[in-house]
């Protein structure tokens, strides 16, 4: 018998999967973040689009010490008001009629793929399994969720692939029409704007025209929004910039808990159908202390204010971002995204510019196709957009001093 090699020695006892930055955070607040040796930064990572309202959000920290004294968690064997009161809010502001709550991104598609598969079967057409899913796509780290994205680099070494996934390509219209029309599709999954991907937005005609191919087909659309949604993009989700472009299901999570973990998967009534009793279940998932800081989550980010705040200053940053490749095309290539999902295609290591950004005491993150992504707090502010681009401005500088050295 042979025994594996032992791991090489990781001081920190955290298994080894993260690229981590050599930066020990130990407060946040609004934008910022500082280490423990209190240097500050100005943070355009804000969890990865997940602490949407910033850090330390007072009427967040509020009620999470509120509900902290009243009840953390009980089974979901009993109703769970909080939970009750989110899934209202959530349905009343989307296509949704029904919530299951998560803890995860992750978990949320989970729900989303399962509850089409069983849509299917309660249609008594089991043969429909078939998940189109499109490069360049993330959708959390599950079996399921790495073989609908299909990245070779998270899907190998892992074992067989799971079946009953399909993969279309980014732009390809025709080839996505003919596998929506192939009898054994069960749903098209996508994010609206991919957000690891490199802040790739969808064009709004082909989310429009893809509604339209998968309604004439009987073929159900999910939406992964765990990153493009919950306000990141200047609407409550990202697909609203279409038209009649609204999803069958919907995956959220990130910012719908302000930086506590939660996640949910929402559904028309008519595609949950199969979602019946005992199929189904989370012993965290809509715990109560989640529901209190989601609903004020929720409450926050759903004012129109927010929204516009977003918008604004999008618009602002994406300007000076544009001056800025226009004034550094060695460095900048590209400017994309939407909203405070914004992706910069850059000439060096995605990673090294990153570090010289940290230097600059600027956090941002990376992303595909050699992007990085800043995705600050939504509540960010026109003079800490300025106070980016200008870090942004010196990185540039260094960087094309790198390049000519
Ligand atoms: C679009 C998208 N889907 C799913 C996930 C997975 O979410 P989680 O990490 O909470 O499981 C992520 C996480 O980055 C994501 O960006």
């Amino acid at each position: 018998m042979t025994t594996a090699t032992a791991a090489p020695s990781t001081p920190d006892h955290i298994m080894g999967v993260y690229n981590r930055a050599p930066l020990a955070v130990e407060r946040g607040q609004g934008a910022r973040l500082w280490d423990v040796n209190g240097v500050e930064y100005l943070d355009c990572v804000a969890g990865i689009a997940t602490t949407g309202l910033g850090h330390c959000h007072p009427k967040l920290v509020e009620v999470l010490k509120t509900q902290g004294e009243k009840l953390w968690h009980v089974s979901n064997i009993f109703r769970i008001p909080g939970q009750e009161a989110l899934a209202k809010a959530l349905t009343d502001a989307t296509f949704a009629d029904v919530v299951f709550f998560t803890n995860s991104g992750t978990e949320a598609i989970e729900c989303a793929l399962k509850t089409a598969r069983k849509y299917h079967t309660a249609n008594g057409n089991p043969e429909r399994v078939d998940i189109i899913g499109f490069d360049g796509s993330f959708h959390g780290r599950s079996y399921a969720a790495i073989t609908a994205a299909g990245n070779p680099g998270y899907v190998e070494g892992f074992g067989p692939r799971l079946p009953g996934y399909v993969q279309a390509k980014w732009g390809e219209m025709d080839a996505l029409k003919a596998l929506i029309e192939q009898p054994t599709t069960a749903a098209v999954i996508l994010e609206p704007v991919q957000g690891e991907g490199g802040a790739r937005a969808m064009p709004e005609s082909d989310l429009h025209q893809i509604r339209a191919w998968t309604r004439e087909n009987g073929v159900l659309l999910i939406y992964d929004e765990v990153q493009s949604g919950m306000g990141r993009t200047g609407k409550l989700f990202a697909h609203e910039w279409a038209s009649d472009a609204a999803p069958d299901i919907m995956a959220i999570a990130k910012a719908l808990g302000g930086g506590f973990p939660v996640g949910a998967c929402l559904a028309t009534a008519e595609a949950a159908k199969g979602m019946t009793v005992g199929v189904h279940g989370s012993t965290f998932g809509g715990n109560p202390l989640a529901m209190a800081v989601g609903m004020a989550a929720f409450d926050e980010i759903s004012k129109e204010e927010t929204l516009n705040n977003v918008r604004d200053v999008a618009g602002y940053f994406n300007q000076q971002l544009s001056g800025l490749k226009d004034r550094y095309p060695d460095i900048i290539l590209d400017v994309r995204g939407k909203g405070f999902l914004i992706g910069l295609k850059v000439a060096p290591v995605n990673r090294e510019f990153m570090a010289m950004a940290r230097d600059q005491h600027l956090l941002v993150a990376g992303g595909g196709d050699n992007c990085v992504r800043l995705l600050p707090s939504l509540l960010l502010t026109v003079e800490e957009a300025r106070e980016a681009v200008e870090k942004l401005e010196r990185t540039c500088e260094v960087a094309r001093a790198k390049a000519a050295a």
